[in-house]
């Protein structure tokens, strides 16, 4: 099996690695430090990536980012930051790698709790993680060739306390194991147009 691992230097996308890598050859993909360069906002630097992957089994991204503020306070600008980047750059990488994943492939896209249990400043993450819940399960229903497609939303990781945890009080953080298991299960298994949530 070969995977394509975009943000494969994150937080997340090290544990989706260990929990593949003795199962497949995974390419790693990310704007810095990759096997290839890609940087998500970009149609034409995703397009470039696809141009040099070859066929692969599976598309999991885990990169993106956002602006975490007050939203009396958030300018547009800084709101376009999880357009561009978690929201735009995921479905981008759905629409342009249609034809690079082979028959039965999957996508796998990276969401999170904020969609569900909202906290202060995070109006922006949780708009584009709800876009994202949105487009997987109506892109599942379109998608040709066995394709599938699936989302997973993690809570705040274990791993992420340290930097995070002040804004995220009262949730229990879960652990890489968890996460990783959930990737695992998007890939390797046989659902379509589902959110593994690994609250
Ligand atoms: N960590 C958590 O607790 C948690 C929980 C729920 C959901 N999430 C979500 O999961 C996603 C990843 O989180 P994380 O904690 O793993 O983040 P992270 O550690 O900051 O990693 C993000 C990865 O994305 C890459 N990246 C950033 N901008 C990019 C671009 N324009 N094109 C391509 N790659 C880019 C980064 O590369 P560089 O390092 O080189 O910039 C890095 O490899 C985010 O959307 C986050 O909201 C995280």
């Amino acid at each position: 099996m070969r995977l394509l691992l975009i943000g494969a230097t994150g937080t997340i996308g090290s544990i989706v690695h260990e929990e593949l890598k003795e199962d497949a050859e995974i390419i790693t993909a990310g704007i810095d430090q990759a096997d290839l360069l890609v940087d998500m906002t970009s149609t034409e630097s995703i397009t470039q990536m696809y141009k040099q992957t070859g066929t692969v089994d599976a598309v999991i991204n885990t990169a993106g980012i956002e602006h975490y503020g007050l939203l009396q306070e958030m300018t547009p600008e800084q709101n376009q930051i999880a357009v561009q980047s978690k929201l735009l750059g995921q479905i981008n990488l759905v629409l342009l790698g249609m034809d690079t994943l082979s028959d039965n492939g999957s996508f796998t896209l990276t969401t999170g709790i904020l969609m569900d249990d909202p906290i202060v400043k995070g109006a922006s993450a949780a708009m584009a993680n709800g876009g994202i819940r949105a487009f997987v399960q109506t892109a599942a229903l379109e998608l040709p060739r066995g394709l599938r497609i699936n989302h997973v939303s993690p809570s705040i990781l274990e791993a992420s306390v340290e930097k995070n945890g002040a804004m995220f009080q009262g949730f229990e953080p879960v652990s890489a194991k968890r996460v990783g298991l959930a990737y695992r299960k998007s890939i390797m298994g046989a659902q379509t147009g589902k959110g593994f949530y690994v609250y």
